[in-house]
């Protein structure tokens, strides 16, 4: 009886190992892997290493368990538990043990032939086709020293008509550089002038426009961030004649790289737009326990409050700070005393700031108070402290000086607002994207020509070359799809002359366009 017991329990051993060792990158670890860290571990991107493959993923295995294991990877700032955010970066508790075991049992490939293949990620947008798109008038050159830098560009718009804006899009151009981007717009001419007072093409400036242009927060980019598009009735405003300031973060490098980025705008194209975002403020004028100085070799928190005037719905939230600050914790107290959790950053980190959006409109009835609470520590030990040995600090705009400012995006509250969900889909239908297929270029071809069409909505495709009967003659491509704007080459050069047909099919029927084959 002993003995069939113990062999019942090696039995049980023998299952439960051979159950561990399933866990495979084609099996398992591959899709978690291209859905939680290949956005930005990939070439162009700013995830130092690539991981697009079985090869590239397996040889940093134990450094992926590490940074999976502790939080590190992938980057959210935020605490998830606190309150839910807008395209937060949070992998379950299933899919970071999953990856814990793919690395112990050896980061085993498993059978190449299930392999999932990597996304194919939108080139130009995410959304679709911009109604204008705005660029850098030139490269600007990024030094090879090793050293951060703030440097704002100014962009004009050109424009002699205000316009309504559905959608913001901001394009990093060289994404293993920008590492954010807050975007202000100015009609006073400031901006152009500091440009051209500063050597070299736009100016130097740690935070912010160096003055207080027309609208100082317009929209804020970090790595990894999903296009802004404002739900319902919803946009922002562009002057007619504006300028657009772009304060850009460039990483420090060691090697001289260039940086062109630019700015897809989507306009409010059936003037839906009666409601636009307003911007509004916590700041050292509204501390409990100001004011703002923070002694050398201390550690001090300050708690701030607004008082809701008049029933608001919120749409986003930015907190600010420089070197030396720890966290932030930002909360409503509604006039029944319930609490609203709004943001916790309990490590702050510079380099990943920008507006963060909730899934939902948050309605704050009037007398409402928000409170902010955010710790600084200016005490030697803290290694960010740009001050050795450490400095009295308070409010300014340089390195050395130190912020408390949580922006808030609102729009006086509409009855129904609670069930405005901002969900990706919502962009789809607000900006009426729609599947397309472009003009196949060139057009007569030879060898190569450029397929380019546009998707509402991930899935999977198919893109074939067909005659004018309908017979599929060759294969461009098929599998997943993301939203957005896509192009793929396809060599033609063993069809044989005549007319033939691009075909483009989604779930949602299929579309196509003429290729001549010369
Ligand atoms: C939003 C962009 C982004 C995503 C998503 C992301 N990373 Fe990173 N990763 C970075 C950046 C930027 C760095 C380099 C700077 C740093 O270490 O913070 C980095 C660094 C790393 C490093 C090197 C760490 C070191 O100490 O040198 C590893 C390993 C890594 N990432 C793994 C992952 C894994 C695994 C995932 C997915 C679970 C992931 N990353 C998701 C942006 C990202």
């Amino acid at each position: 009886m002993k003995f069939l017991f113990s062999a019942f329990l090696l039995l049980l051993v023998a299952i439960g190992a051979s159950a561990q060792t399933s866990v495979t990158w084609s099996g398992q670890a591959a899709s978690i892997v291209y859905q939680h860290c290949t956005p930005c571990h990939r070439p162009g991107e700013i995830g130092p290493m690539p991981f697009t493959n079985y090869q590239e993923a397996s040889a940093y295995a134990s450094m992926i368990s590490f940074t999976v294991q502790s939080g590190y990877m992938p980057p959210w700032q935020p605490d998830h538990n606190y309150s839910p955010l807008l395209g937060q970066r949070v992998m379950s508790q299933q899919e970071i043990q999953t990856i814990q075991d793919w690395v112990q049992q050896g980061a085993l490939r498993g059978d190449p032939a299930t392999e999932p293949s990597m996304p194919n990620y939108p080139i130009g947008s995410q959304l679709g086709q911009p109604d204008t798109v705005i660029s850098m008038a030139q490269a600007y050159l990024h030094q090879g020293n090793n050293q951060d830098l703030y440097r704002v560009f100014v962009l004009p718009t050109n424009l002699n008509v205000a316009k309504k804006i559905k959608a913001i899009e901001f394009r990093a151009g060289n994404k293993s550089i920008v590492h954010h981007a807050i975007l202000g717009i100015d009609v006073t001419g400031q901006g152009r002038q500091r440009d051209s007072l500063a050597p070299g093409y736009g100016y130097t400036q740690f935070f912010g426009f160096g003055f207080t242009p027309t609208e100082d927060n317009w929209y804020g980019w970090a790595p990894g961030a999903a296009a802004k598009y404002f739900p319902a009735n919803i946009g922002k405003n562009l002057p007619a004649g504006a300028d657009i300031l772009v304060q850009m973060h460039y990483a420090p490098t060691s090697v001289a790289q260039t940086d062109s980025s630019s700015i897809n705008l989507f306009y409010d194209r059936d003037n839906q737009v009666t409601r636009l975002e307003q911007i509004t403020a916590i700041s050292p004028m509204d501390l409990m326990n100001g004011p703002f100085v923070i002694p050398a070799n201390t550690v001090r928190t300050f708690k701030g409050r607004m008082r809701v005037s008049t029933d608001v719905s919120l749409l986003s939230i930015f907190p600010h700070m420089h070197l030396i600050g720890k966290n932030w914790k930002v909360y409503a107290v509604k006039p029944g005393n319930d609490t609203v959790n709004l943001i916790s950053i309990p490590e702050w980190d510079f380099n990943w700031q920008g507006f963060y959006y909730f899934p939902r409109l948050i309605k704050l009835p009037a007398n409402s108070w928000i409170y902010a609470e955010a710790t600084f520590d200016n005490r030697a030990s803290n290694p960010n402290n740009p001050n050795t040995p450490p400095q009295p600090m308070s409010w300014g705009e340089n390195t050395t000086d130190e912020m408390y400012l949580c922006y808030f995006g609102f729009v006086p509250y509409q009855a129904g607002d609670e069930n405005i969900a901002l969900s990706q889909d919502d962009a789809q239908n607000v900006l009426k994207i729609s599947n397309k297929l472009y003009p196949i270029f060139p057009n007569p071809a030879a060898n190569r020509v450029n397929i380019g069409f546009q998707l509402n909505h991930a899935g999977n495709i198919q893109l074939q070359v067909t005659d004018l009967q309908g017979k599929v003659v060759g294969q461009v491509h098929a599998g997943h799809y993301e939203p957005g704007q896509h192009i793929l080459p396809f060599d033609c050069s063993s069809l044989s002359s005549g007319q033939y047909l691009v075909q483009l099919v989604t779930n949602q029927g299929s579309i196509t366009q003429k290729l001549i084959k010369q």
